[in-house]
């Protein structure tokens, strides 16, 4: 039997542990063997490997975080890294890993193929900040939390008529801020994507809102967008509306994953042994609709990502 190793890397998502079971059940239903490997590509240059049976991964699906751990591993990009990890993968009999992560970590798997070990990357990140994919396993959950969480501070944001910048995830994508702002009704949202002006869509657009009788703000801002708790205070010395930054951060990234992201991930693991299984390699896993698809990861890497503009037209509609 084919011997087959899973991996998460990267930052963690919920969901992932969905996929990590998927895979390990898929494999030992096609007569495999599987590895689960700790700590991301760090588990193949430590040899920190455990082999993997149907009950390894009972009880981890409704868990957020990952059972197998996560790292972004510094010494894996190197040429030397991926050599040794590699080595231990031939070793070990490993023939195929599935990764599970964002860009970063399909890059690594583009590499260690470069060292002739089949790989497939799974889509695993709260941003959705993967061009080839309509979906990425943590994003619903993430904008479940962040969608709750934002209505917990409208609460007492409105008992004191004041305005709140609520920063959300999202480095180099506005998706988790464009839908949380939706979802919130928040008066403005600011992404990575699209530029904005702090009189017109900030100033002016309070103030208008203020003559409609409107005496609370909830304002989403992107990570990527930067500067949450300057932007805060301009908004104060511009309106005179006292006003509160929270930065949401780390509690995005965890809790149990809702139904989606388990359904998705199960879906996508599965997907991954499959091509394994047919020997395929070098793909990246992906959601097309409500299709489950794969491309090559080269290709994926250098697609560009589409940020949704008639989205974020509806969004700039409603907000007020
Ligand atoms: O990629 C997921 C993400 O949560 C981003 O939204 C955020 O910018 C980054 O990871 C934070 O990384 P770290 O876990 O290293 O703080």
């Amino acid at each position: 039997a084919k011997t087959i190793a899973v991996l998460t890397s990267g930052g963690d998502a919920p969901g992932m542990n969905a996929a990590v079971r998927a895979v390990v059940r898929s494999a030992i239903s096609f007569g495999m063997n599987v590895y689960g490997v700790m700590r991301g590509y760090n588990g193949l240059l430590n040899g920190d490997v455990k082999e993997m049976n149907m009950r390894s991964v009972s009880d981890i699906m409704q868990h957020g975080g990952t059972a197998l751990f996560t790292a972004r591993s510094p010494e894996f990009n190197t040429p030397e890294g991926v050599k040794k990890a590699a080595d231990f993968c031939r070793e070990k009999g490993i023939e195929g890993v599935v990764v599970v992560g964002g860009d970063g970590s399909f890059r690594g798997a583009r590499d260690l193929c470069g060292a002739g070990i089949s790989c497939i990357g799974v889509p695993g990140t709260i941003d959705n900040d993967i061009a080839c994919t309509d979906y990425t396993i943590g994003y619903d959950t993430a904008l479940n939390t962040a969608m709750e969480m934002i209505d917990r501070i409208r609460d007492t944001t409105e008992s004191h008529d004041r305005c709140s910048v609520v920063e959300v995830m999202g480095r180099r994508c506005g998706d988790i801020a464009l839908n949380t702002g939706i979802a919130v009704g928040a008066m403005a949202t600011l992404v990575p994507e699209v530029p904005y002006d702090f009189e017109r869509d900030i100033v002016e657009r309070m103030k208008a809102a203020q003559r409609t009788g409107k005496r609370h703000y909830i304002i989403v801002v992107a990570e990527g967008v930067g500067h949450t708790q300057e932007l805060t205070e301009r908004i104060q010395a511009a309106t005179g509306i006292e006003s509160r930054a929270t930065v949401l951060g780390h509690v995005q990234r965890g809790g149990s994953p809702t139904l989606r992201d388990r359904v998705v991930a199960s879906r996508m693991g599965y997907h991954a042994v499959e091509l394994l299984n047919n020997g395929a390699s070098n793909r990246v896993v992906a959601m097309k609709g409500e299709q489950i698809v794969d491309f090559d990861i080269t290709e994926a890497l250098n697609m560009p990502r589409i940020f949704d503009e008639n989205l974020y037209r509806v969004s700039a509609r409603l907000s007020i």
